[in-house]
C-alpha cells in the first residue's frame, strides 16, 4: 500500500531590501526614541524598499530566485505559485502571476491570497492541501509585504513597527510522513475595525482620504496586543493537546513577529522556554506576510530533520491560528 502523502517544506529562500530604517532615524521623523521602541516592541531596525516604482513583486521575484538557487529546481517544474500578501503590486492583476512569469515558472498556475499577518500561515494550509491531494508535486509559497507602502510616517503608533521583506518556501510530497501534521485556523470579522487600511472598494481613494491620511494602516494597538496573545496561546495550546504533544517534545516556536512582548507572553502562557521561540524582529520589524518564511530563512541551518515546529500567527481581520510541522531535511 502506498504511504499517505504529506506536504513537506524542502527549501527556503528570502529577500530583504538593503535600506535599514533605524530607530535613530525614526526619532527624526516622529516623537519617539530608541529606548521606547526597543523596550515596547523589541525592534531595532526594519528594511524599507526604496527603489522607485518597485512594489511587492520586486521582493517576491528575488525571494523566489533565492529559493531556486538553494533548491536547484527547474522553475518549469513548479506546478503552483502562491503569493501571500496584504500589499499586492496593483489591484486586479495578481502579483503571483507576474512573479511566476518573471522566474520562468511557465507551467505553473498562480494566485495571491490575503489574510493580513496570517497570510503565510493560511497559505501553508492551501499549499499542503494541493500537495496532499496528489495532483501537484511542487508548490512555491511566498510571503511578502511592502508594508512601507501603507504606513503613515507621521503616526508613531504604526510606523515604528512595520518593515518590508519576502520569504519563499518549496512544498513537495513526503512519503516519510514529514511536513504539515495538523492545523487550527480561525477568523473573526468583528475585529477588522481594530486594524485596517481604509483603501479598497469600500474606500476608493479621494482627495479627502489622502488629505486625512485614512488610506494608511490604522490600529488600536492595545486591543490588537491583548487579542493576539490570547488567540495565539489558545491556538498553540489546541494544537499541542490535539496531537498529544508535550512542550518538551517541541523544538521550535515560529511565531508571527509583531512585537517581541507578544511572542514572549505567548511562549510563557503555553510554557515553551524562551530559547525555543525563534526571534528576528529586531532586524526586520513586522513584515506582515513575510515574518514566518523569514524566520525559516534565518534559522534554517539550526533545524534538524524531524524537528517539531509550531507555527502561530495573529493578524488583521482578525485572523489567527497554528500549524504543526515536522522539518524534512
Ligand atoms: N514612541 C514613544 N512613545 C509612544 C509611542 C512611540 N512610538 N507610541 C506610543 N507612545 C506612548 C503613548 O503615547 C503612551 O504615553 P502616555 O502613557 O503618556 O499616554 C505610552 O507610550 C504607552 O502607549 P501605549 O499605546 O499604551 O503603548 P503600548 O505599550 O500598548 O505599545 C504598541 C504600543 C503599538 C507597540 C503595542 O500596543 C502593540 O505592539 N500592539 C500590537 C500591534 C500589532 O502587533 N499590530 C500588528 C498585528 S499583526
Amino acid at each position: 500500500m502506498q504511504n499517505k502523502i504529506t506536504a513537506a517544506i524542502t527549501g527556503v529562500g528570502g529577500y530583504v531590501p538593503e535600506y535599514r530604517l533605524t530607530n535613530k532615524e525614526l526619532e527624526t521623523m516622529v516623537e519617539t526614541n530608541d529606548e521606547w521602541i526597543v523596550s515596547r516592541t523589541g525592534i531595532k531596525e526594519r528594511r524599507i524598499l526604496k527603489e522607485k516604482g518597485a512594489g511587492t513583486s520586486f521582493m517576491t521575484i528575488r525571494a523566489a530566485k533565492s529559493l531556486l538557487e538553494s533548491t536547484k529546481i527547474d522553475p518549469k517544474t513548479i506546478d503552483l505559485l502562491i503569493v501571500a500578501t496584504a500589499t499586492p503590486d496593483v489591484m486586479a492583476a495578481s502579483t503571483a502571476v507576474y512573479t511566476a512569469s518573471e522566474i520562468g515558472a511557465t507551467n505553473a498556475f498562480a494566485f495571491d491570497m490575503d489574510a493580513a499577518c496570517s497570510s503565510f500561515l493560511y497559505g501553508m494550509s492551501i499549499a499542503a492541501r494541493y500537495i496532499e491531494s496528489g495532483h501537484y508535486k511542487r508548490v512555491v509559497l511566498i510571503g511578502a509585504d511592502k508594508c512601507s507602502s501603507m504606513m503613515d510616517y507621521e503616526d508613531r503608533a504604526t510606523c515604528i513597527i512595520f518593515g518590508d521583506g519576502a520569504g519563499a518556501v518549496l512544498f513537495e510530497p513526503s512519503t516519510e510522513g514529514l511536513g504539515v501534521q495538523d492545523e487550527y485556523l480561525r477568523s473573526d470579522g468583528t475585529g477588522r475595525e481594530f486594524l485596517q487600511a481604509k483603501l479598497g472598494s469600500s474606500y476608493p481613494p479621494t482627495v479627502d482620504s489622502i488629505a486625512n491620511r485614512t488610506h494608511f494602516v490604522q490600529q488600536d494597538g492595545k486591543t490588537v496586543f491583548k487579542t493576539a496573545v490570547s488567540m495565539m496561546a489558545l491556538s498553540v495550546d489546541t494544537i499541542l493537546k490535539r496531537n498529544n504533544l508535550d512542550v518538551d517534545a517541541v523544538q521550535w516556536l515560529a511565531a508571527h513577529q509583531a512585537n517581541k512582548r507578544i511572542i514572549d507572553m505567548t511562549a510563557q502562557r503555553i510554557g515553551i522556554p524562551a530559547e525555543k521561540a525563534l526571534v528576528n524582529i529586531e532586524k526586520y520589524g513586522n513584515t506582515t506576510s513575510a515574518t514566518l518564511p523569514l524566520l525559516l530563512w534565518d534559522f534554517e541551518n539550526q533545524f534538524k530533520k524531524g524537528d517539531k515546529i509550531i507555527f502561530v500567527t495573529f493578524g488583521g481581520g482578525f485572523t489567527w491560528g497554528s500549524i504543526y510541522l515536522t522539518w524534512a531535511y
